[in-house]
């Protein structure tokens, strides 16, 4: 029974890297999607075997209401929203881990001491690391959920303060390992660890909460994964490390994208104010029509679709995707330049674009549609703002300087379609808008991309 066990937890975990390794591409995303979880209703199945019936009253019950709440949140989340729902979810998964841990010692201890000490540090270490990433996973969600204000929140001695509470946790840690006993400073590690949680989360906002999210994320894999050694559970293990490792290199991968160090997103309390950089920008908005942009695109011989955060809001992907075909229809070359931090979560334009079929191949990465701006006609930037703007390349005292953005303003025309002047995520000023060469066409996305298509079919052959 024990090696069937293990063989149905070792298919699970091949079930889980195949599936992520399917993530890579677009095209077969979907699949792998579903190779993961068939992995972890396996192992679901196979861990519901190994427990007693006198527990079945407690956990079918669980179960039921996380799966009905999942699935229900699973299907009605909007891909705007989707973020702080990954948020909430780590939480939850990271204070699960936390309290197996927690509960394990707390047993342990109040049978003398009965678990062996490699396991107790382990599970002190959960009970830490679950701590964090469940109070700042739920001060994450409530940020991006606008139930708090999702700008960085900075005292004085902040840090200060946060390195007191981590030696704090780990002190009580350690006098918890060397004596097996004082229940009391178990709970006092917890307890620290939600407030290290609050005061690591606190500081960060603005466009930094994707990262944290991550980072989170990385943290509770390391919590289930010291958790599967708390339990001598191999596929926890397994699981868990995929989890953490997954998360720490897509922590790495958004922060680079920023061109920002970790420190710095976890310290610089970025987005804090409101700012432009000094110096006011100069020149005029220039405000334009459909129709004038119609006959810009018609005459155009390279078009590069810029999406943003705007177009998810707008739902305008199918509306962008048709004016490609219409341009393409025309002779015109068609292009989108996807930036990798578009949007609100990694690949949230790769994945728009896909609900609406657009093939893969007119999808070009920031590095590879870049060189292309020079020799572009009409670069037009849809709901697209931060991840524009040259304030980035030009003034060193901007907030998001040294960040790589898409260079639309190198095209001959740059036409923005957005609502207002109002800035994006950053809550910063684009100089992009007052240039020469960029025309602006106020209104919704979806709107203007209907409008445009349909002047489009006036305009002459
Ligand atoms: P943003 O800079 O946030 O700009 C989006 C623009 O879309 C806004 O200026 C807004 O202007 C416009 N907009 C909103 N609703 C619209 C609608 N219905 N129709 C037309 N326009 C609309 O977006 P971005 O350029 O995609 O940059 C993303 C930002 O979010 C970056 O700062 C990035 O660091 C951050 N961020 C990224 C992620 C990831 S991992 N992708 C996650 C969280 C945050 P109006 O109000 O004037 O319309």
């Amino acid at each position: 029974m024990a090696e069937a066990v293990h063989l149905a937890y070792l298919a699970a975990a091949v079930l889980f890297i195949v599936g992520i390794m399917r993530l890579r591409q677009p095209a077969t995303a979907r699949s792998g999607n579903l190779v993961a979880a068939a992995g972890m209703l396996l192992a679901l199945a196979v861990t519901a075997t190994q427990i007693s019936y006198g527990n079945m009253p407690f956990i079918l019950p669980a179960v039921a209401v996380g799966a009905a709440v999942g699935a229900g949140a699973g299907r009605r989340v909007r891909m705007t929203a989707m973020p702080q729902m990954v948020a909430l979810f780590n939480g939850m998964g990271g204070g699960a881990a936390g309290l197996v841990a927690f509960g394990e010692i707390w047993r342990g201890l109040a049978q003398g001491g009965a678990l062996p000490l490699p396991a107790l540090v382990t599970g002190l270490v959960t009970v830490l690391i679950g701590g964090v990433s469940l109070s700042g996973s739920l001060l994450a969600f409530a940020k991006l959920q606008e139930i708090m204000t999702g700008r960085p929140i900075l005292f004085a001695g902040q840090s200060a303060l946060n390195a007191l509470l981590l030696a704090a946790g780990l002190a009580a840690g350690v006098d918890v390992a060397a004596t097996s006993g004082h229940g009391a400073l178990l709970v006092l590690l917890a307890a620290v660890a939600l407030a290290l949680g609050v005061g690591v989360v606190l500081p960060v906002g603005g466009a930094d909460m994707p990262v944290i999210i991550s980072l989170l994320n990385a943290l509770t894999g390391l919590a289930a994964s010291a958790t599967g050694f708390v339990l001598a559970n191999a596929l926890l293990i397994v699981a868990g490390a995929l989890v953490g490792a997954s998360g720490t290199i897509l922590t790495l991968l958004m922060a680079r994208a920023m061109n920002r160090s970790l420190a710095n997103v976890l310290f610089a309390g970025v987005g804090s104010v409101r700012a432009g950089g000094t110096g006011a920008a100069e020149g005029s908005v220039h405000p334009t029509n459909a129709e004038d942009v119609a006959t810009l695109l018609a005459y155009a011989q390279r078009v590069v679709i810029v999406p943003g955060y705007g177009l998810a809001v707008a739902r305008a992907q199918q509306e962008a995707k048709d004016l490609m075909v219409a341009l393409e229809a025309r002779g015109v070359d068609v292009k989108f330049g996807i930036h990798p931090v578009a949007g609100r979560m990694p690949g949230h334009m790769n994945v728009l674009l896909a609900e609406a079929d657009v093939p893969y191949d007119r999808l070009y990465e920031m590095e590879r549609i870049n060189p292309e701006f020079e020799r572009t006609d009409v670069a037009l930037v849809v709901g697209a703002n931060d991840v524009t703007n040259p304030a980035a390349r030009t003034r060193p005292d901007s907030p998001i300087y040294g960040m790589p953005i898409l260079d639309v303003d190198r095209a001959r025309t740059v036409v923005v379609l957005k609502r207002s002047m109002a800035p994006g995520f950053a809550g910063i000023d684009n100089e992009l808008y007052l240039r020469d060469n960029c025309r602006m066409l106020f209104g919704d996305a979806k709107a203007s991309l209907a409008a445009l298509l349909q002047a489009l079919k006036e305009v002459d052959g």
